[in-house]
C-alpha cells in the first residue's frame, strides 16, 4: 500500500490544491483532491487487461470550479434539495440559499447547499499507508446554515479493492448534517460510452417520489411493478423512457431509495456491473437512503482528457438522508443537536469479473 501527495493546481486566490493517490497491492488507484474532498480518479484493470479510470471528471482546477456538476465531491452540510430553501428547527425559521431555478427562471430550491463543501479547499493529511483525511470548518452561517460545524471525511482503500469514506461531523448549533460524496460513476471507463447498458441492482423496495422541483412530497413509494424496480438487477436503460410520472418529472432516474432494512449499520444498497470492462461494484453504507441520478443533466460538457461527459455517461449513487428531510418529520431525523457527532460510513468494492 502506498499514498503519495502531489501538487494539483491553485485556486484563483494562490492556495494549492492537492491530489492524493492511494494504490494498493492489486494495482488499483485512487485520487482525491484536497478540492472539495473530490474523488478524483479510480483506477482498476478491465477484463482485458487494461486500466479504466471509471469516474467523471476534470484534469484541471479551473475545471473543477467553472464546469463541475459536483463530480466526486463531498457534498454538505446538507446534501440534496431543501424545499423553499427553508426549514424549522425548535419554532425558529431558516431560510438558506436558493440556488435552484424553477423553469420560470425563480430561485425556488436549496441544492447540496449551495456547493460549499465541494468548492472549498480541505485542510489534508496522510495518516497511513493506506488513508488519507480532510478537514473543513463550515462557518456558522454561511448560505444560512447554523452553527459552525467542523467536518473530517476519510478515504481509505483496502487490498480488497475495498475504499471506505467516513463521514464525522459536528456543529455548535443545533442543525440539518447530510453528508455524501456525488461520483459519477461509468464502470466501462470514463471515455466509453454511456451507462445505459450497466446492470444495476438495488436493495430498496421504496422511494421517496417528488414534485415538479424534484422535492419528495413526504410520502414513500413501493417501486413494484414501476421502471423503480432494480431489486432484481436490470439494465439502467432497459426501463428508463417509460412513461412514467416519476421519471417524466426529473427526465430519468433521479430519485432518493429507500434502503431496506437500513438501521445505522454497514448494509449493501447496490450492485452494478459492465459487461465492456467486466468491472463490477458492490456499494455499503450506514446511510436509509440512496440517491440514484442517471446523469440526465448532463450535457457534453468537456471532462477529463477533453472527453464530452455526454448526456447519462455516468450515474452517482449517493448515500444520504432523505432530500428535504428538515421538512418531513416522517422520514428518519437529519437535524443533529449542538455538539452531536453525525458519524457515516459507505464502502464501494470493486472486483472485475472475467466473463
Ligand atoms: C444531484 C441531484 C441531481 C443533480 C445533481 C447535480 O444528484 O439529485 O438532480 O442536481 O445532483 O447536477
Amino acid at each position: 500500500m502506498t499514498v503519495t501527495k502531489a501538487p494539483f493546481g491553485t485556486m484563483p486566490d494562490g492556495r494549492e490544491v492537492f491530489e492524493f493517490t492511494l494504490e494498493n497491492n492489486n494495482g488499483m488507484k485512487v485520487s482525491v483532491l484536497s478540492l472539495g474532498a473530490t474523488l478524483r480518479c479510480i483506477i482498476l484493470p478491465d477484463k482485458n487487461g487494461n486500466e479504466q479510470d471509471i469516474l467523471l471528471g476534470f484534469d484541471t482546477v479551473a475545471d473543477y470550479l467553472e464546469k463541475s456538476s459536483y463530480q466526486g465531491a463531498a457534498v454538505g452540510p446538507c446534501a440534496n434539495r431543501i424545499g423553499n430553501g427553508m426549514f424549522e428547527i425548535d419554532g425558529q425559521t431558516f431560510e438558506v440559499i436558493k440556488n435552484e431555478a424553477d423553469k420560470n427562471g425563480n430561485a425556488v430550491t436549496c441544492l447540496h447547499a449551495g456547493g460549499e463543501f465541494s468548492f472549498e479547499v480541505w485542510q489534508s493529511i496522510i495518516t497511513d499507508s493506506d488513508s488519507v483525511e480532510f478537514f473543513y470548518t463550515s462557518p456558522d452561517g454561511l448560505n444560512g446554515f447554523p452553527g459552525e460545524m467542523k467536518v473530517q471525511i476519510t478515504y481509505k482503500l483496502g487490498q480488497n479493492n475495498d475504499l471506505h469514506i467516513t463521514y464525522k461531523a459536528i456543529s455548535n448549533r443545533k442543525t440539518p448534517i447530510n453528508l455524501t460524496n456525488h461520483a459519477y460513476f461509468n464502470l466501462a471507463g470514463y471515455a466509453n460510452g454511456d451507462i445505459l447498458s450497466h446492470i444495476l441492482q438495488l436493495n430498496c423496495s421504496q422511494i421517496t417520489p417528488v414534485d415538479e422541483l424534484s422535492i419528495p412530497t413526504g410520502a414513500l413509494m413501493t417501486v413494484d411493478g414501476t421502471a423503480f424496480d432494480f431489486r432484481e438487477a436490470k439494465a439502467i436503460g432497459k426501463d428508463i423512457c417509460c412513461d412514467e410520472e416519476q421519471l417524466k418529472l426529473t427526465g430519468g432516474y433521479d430519485h432518493n431509495f429507500v434502503i431496506d432494512g437500513a438501521d445505522g449499520t454497514l448494509r449493501k444498497c447496490a450492485y452494478a456491473y459492465s459487461e465492456n470492462s467486466g468491472i463490477a461494484m458492490h456499494v455499503y453504507t450506514t446511510m436509509p437512503g440512496v440517491q440514484f441520478y442517471a446523469g440526465n443533466f448532463l450535457k457534453g460538457e468537456a471532462g477529463k482528457a477533453g472527453i464530452p461527459m455526454q448526456h447519462r455517461s455516468g450515474f452517482c449513487l449517493e448515500t444520504q438522508y432523505y432530500p428535504d428531510s428538515p421538512n418531513k418529520p416522517t422520514f428518519p431525523n437529519c437535524i443533529f443537536a449542538a455538539g452531536e457527532e453525525f458519524a457515516a460510513e459507505t464502502v464501494y468494492t470493486f472486483e472485475t469479473l472475467s466473463e
